[in-house]
């Protein structure tokens, strides 16, 4: 299947994430599945759109490039589509695992082995410098957040969880960050040179 790289609308972007489906990094649910988790643990704990889509999209790196460079990849997959804020909360994931690591010796013990395994490859326990550096940005809370829902999200049990909420959240994110790009005067995303970085 043609995959939209880069995503130039919520519909794209969906496509790309339904393309997870099945796809697994070992966790006990596919890539899919745990964004879909994630996603809906943060709206029924009533986050804003773009925490819900950044929950949705934050492994749309995953399986395709690097654990170490999943992060920063798929953030800047859909900075110009999504914004800057879900762009930064899913390129800094795994800084939000890090720094939970490095803060909270008890966090280390419910991360999946999976999560433990991939932690020294995205960078291991962080400076103090780093620490400090990440728990000063104005959206450090938001990515602590995202991040306890997405340790949760990794449940083969839990039942599906309805995605046309979702589906709607990303729309409408999208919707937003076109309506801001043209009143700023920059160009769409549809408007701008394709995206050369075609690796899966
Ligand atoms: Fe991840
Ligand atoms: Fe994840």
């Amino acid at each position: 299947m043609d995959l939209p790289w880069p995503p130039r609308s919520a519909d794209d972007a969906w496509a790309l994430l339904e393309a997870q489906r099945g796809m697994s990094d070992g966790e006990a649910v596919d890539i899919w599945t745990h964004q879909v988790q994630t996603a809906d643990a943060l709206r029924q704990e009533g986050a804003d759109d773009e925490m819900v889509v950044a929950g949705l999209l934050h492994d749309i790196g995953d399986g395709r490039v690097s654990p170490a460079a999943h992060g920063p990849w798929g953030g800047a997959l859909v900075r110009d589509l999504l914004g800057e804020r879900v762009a930064w909360l899913i390129a800094t994931h795994t800084e939000a695992k890090r720094y939970a690591c490095t803060t909270d010796p008890a966090y280390w013990d419910g991360l999946s082995p999976v999560s433990r395994r991939t932690l020294e490859a995205q960078g291991g326990r962080m400076s103090a410098a780093e620490a400090e550096r990440f728990r000063s940005h104005r959206w450090f809370p938001d990515a602590m957040r995202m991040r306890r829902c997405d340790d949760a999200g990794k449940d083969p049990d839990a039942p599906p969880a309805d995605t046309a909420p979702l589906r709607q959240a990303l729309r409408r994110v999208a919707g937003a960050e076109l309506q801001r790009r043209r009143s700023a005067g920059a160009s769409a995303p549809a408007d701008r040179p394709a995206f050369s970085d075609r690796r899966r």
